[in-house]
């Protein structure tokens, strides 16, 4: 968790991948498919939900069994996990110049957790639609959830929007209800960390509860997310692997103990939001609209 983010979990994976062979390099001279395969195997067990985690170290793998007998492998490998980091950052321009088009003047736009330079190789997908609608010259405000129990709303994301001058205003997770219930936001954007070919999508822990909610008071919610995002191999959210993490994570912030010490805690790190709760997926290859199934599976043609 020193990065976080889908897309940058992947990216800094495929460094990761580089820094492995360069290592191996170093001490024998020779770098095998069976050290390439080690040194995934290390990388892909840190975050279980994101599926831009495998799909760098696929790649990965793929240009190392493409190139394995050339004696600069390791620059081979770094100039991969250079072009995967600078396409994530043209993917996440292009994603947001068409997002912004589904944002009118005067929006009050939701969002949740952090889903933007600090999440990507820069510039962010949720708040990427965000910044390009700001940039745009449309009047919009943002309310970001603080996201508890590892505050990325609270700390990333509305640092980064200050840093842009955008309009926005911190609340806690448990608010949501209460003020979509008073129309008191107009859209909802969030990010994924993986979408499954029918269209359901992990996203950090509350985005659930957010659908729902919006779903209810007719708020259109919208994914912003690369096509790196989506699982090609896997056909609805039920086979979505949910990360779960230490329990103290939530009984202490900032080290700062919040209850009783020995008390049980769980802390689920991802939910599943049924697609039927999705308005529409934004990625670099446009708006995704129903059917999702259809047009997801175009994603990969
Ligand atoms: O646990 P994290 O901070 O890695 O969770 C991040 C999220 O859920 C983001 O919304 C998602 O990865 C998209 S980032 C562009």
């Amino acid at each position: 968790m020193t990065v976080r983010g889908a897309p940058l979990i992947g990216i800094v994976a495929a460094y990761g991948v580089a820094l492995g062979a360069k290592e191996i390099m170093a001490s024998k001279a020779r770098c095998t498919p069976a050290d390439i395969n080690h040194i995934c195997l290390g990388l892909q067990e840190t975050r279980p939900t994101a599926v831009n985690l495998t799909w760098a170290l696929e790649r990965m793998k793929a240009v190392f069994n493409a190139h394995k007998e050339v004696p600069n492998i390791v620059d081979v490998l770094t100039n991969e996990a250079i072009s995967i980091h600078v396409e994530d950052v043209e993917n996440n321009r292009m994603l947001s110049l068409y997002g912004a088009e589904l944002i009118d003047d005067g929006d009050t736009i939701l969002t949740h957790c952090n889903a933007g330079a600090l999440a990507t190789g820069g510039y962010g997908t949720a708040l990427g639609v965000i910044r390009a609608a700001h940039e745009s010259g449309k009047k919009i405000r943002v309310i970001a959830t603080e996201t508890r129990p590892y505050m990325q709303g609270a700390r990333l994301t509305v640092w980064e929007l200050i840093q842009e001058g955008i309009d926005v205003e911190l609340i806690p997770d448990n608010h949501v209800g209460f003020i979509s219930s008073n129309k008191g936001f107009s859209k909802v954007i969030v990010g994924a960390d993986r979408v499954a070919l029918n269209g359901d999508t992990a996203n950090k822990i509350g985005t659930y509860m957010i659908a729902l909610c919006a779903h209810k008071h007719q708020i259109p919610l919208y994914v912003a997310a690369p096509v790196s995002t989506f699982d090609r191999y896997i056909k609805n959210g039920a086979y979505i692997p949910i990360e779960e993490r230490d329990g103290r994570e939530v009984k202490y912030l900032h080290g700062k103990l919040l209850t009783v010490r020995d008390v049980k805690a769980c802390y689920y790190s991802f939910d599943v939001t049924p697609a039927r709760y999705i308005t529409h997926f934004i990625t670099e290859k446009g708006v995704i609209e129903r059917p999702f199934k259809k047009y997801i599976k175009m994603l990969f043609s």
